[in-house]
């Protein structure tokens, strides 16, 4: 596979805008404030897991009308065998596959610590109920797969689904997916990124609420290996189209094939349940595919203030100019 010039002009990289505490970590306790611990994220020590009042049940993690009687009947076995869990003991038993940056050591990430093993780590935004993390930690156990979602009782309903089936290499984590780019994730640490159906935001004068901007591109380009992959598939066109703008004008990223539709097997055979959901009401799908060029970032310097979230991106050019070895798409 052929790339352009390796790295573009890297000056071009637009600076990483400065990002407010309190516009990072917003999470969303997925249920009624009064249950709820929803507040915003102050680093890391901030969250809580969801107090009494909540409580995750089997039946979120449905996605055919097989799976729900047997997981019915599962729930009905594990409620009937310990009425006095208290919900926050039910989430706990959910470790590692649902986690919060509260249950993690400080930043950055390191992978062996979190997967047990050194395999590559892919992330995936948006998690919602982890239909992908959980048939891509199936299908290919040599990587280990992140899942990022920040509407918790969302992550917890895909983290039952992998903790259901023992899932060895997928884990979700309960936080906003723009903190955790910010500061939770070493510079070429990833080899896979991941954003399936992010939030519209239809209205014009929301859009400026969508993830993906120009700004959070330059993460997703500081946090990918070179020859890392980014994927990010939506059915709104228009979304589609500002993608697709933003990431060509971006000298990091070489646009690849875009993946074909496959027809599925079954109910699970979709990327993810909001690709099943779109197909089935007869929606066009559109998938983009990027390949990681040009040099590895610089290393994530230590966060000694909140305000210093990003390095600045190297100038520097590769050692002798070549582009990184491409690597299949995954
Ligand atoms: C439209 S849903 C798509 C869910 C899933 N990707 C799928 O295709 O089925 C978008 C998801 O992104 C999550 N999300 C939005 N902003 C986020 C952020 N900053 N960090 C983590 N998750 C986010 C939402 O909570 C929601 O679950």
């Amino acid at each position: 596979m052929e790339f352009g010039p390796a790295a573009g002009n890297l000056a071009e990289v637009s600076p990483m805008e400065e990002v407010s505490p309190m516009e990072l970590g917003q999470v969303n306790w997925g249920m009624s404030r009064a249950g709820a611990a929803a507040r915003p994220l102050q680093g890391q020590e901030s969250m809580t897991l969801p107090k009494p009042g909540f409580i995750p049940t089997a039946r979120m993690i449905v996605e055919s009308d097989s799976e729900q009687a047997e997981v019915d009947t599962q729930h009905e076995r594990a409620s009937a065998n310990n009425r006095d869990a208290r919900p926050s003991d039910q989430v706990r038993e959910l470790h590692p596959w649902f986690q919060t940056l509260n249950d993690l050591p400080p930043p950055p990430f390191d992978w062996p610590t979190l997967f047990g093993n050194a395999h590559p780590v892919e992330v995936e935004i948006g998690s919602a109920r982890g239909l992908f993390l959980y048939n891509a930690g199936r299908t290919q156990p040599d990587r280990n797969f992140l899942g990022i979602e920040n509407d918790l009782k969302e992550a917890i309903r895909g983290a039952v689904r992998l903790q259901r089936y023992q899932v060895p290499n997928a884990r979700m984590l309960g936080a906003d997916a723009k903190l955790v780019f910010a500061r939770y994730l070493q510079s070429g640490s990833v080899e896979g990124v991941h954003i399936y159906f992010p939030d519209p935001w239809w209205k014009r004068k929301h859009h400026r609420r969508r993830l993906f901007t120009r700004t959070f591109l330059d993460q997703v380009a500081r946090v990918l290996s070179p020859g890392g992959s980014f994927h990010a598939w939506t059915d709104v066109g228009e979304y589609f189209a500002m993608m697709v703008e933003i990431v060509g004008q971006h000298p990091l990223f070489a646009r690849q094939p875009d993946p074909p539709e496959t027809t599925p097997r079954d109910d699970l055979d979709y990327r993810t349940s909001f690709e099943r959901k779109k197909r089935r009401a007869g929606l066009p799908i559109y998938r983009g595919l990027w390949q990681r060029v040009g040099p590895a970032a610089p290393p994530l310097a230590p966060a000694s203030s909140a305000e210093t979230v990003t390095p600045p991106v190297d100038a520097t050019p590769p050692n002798d100019g070549a582009a990184p070895a491409p690597r299949p798409p995954v």
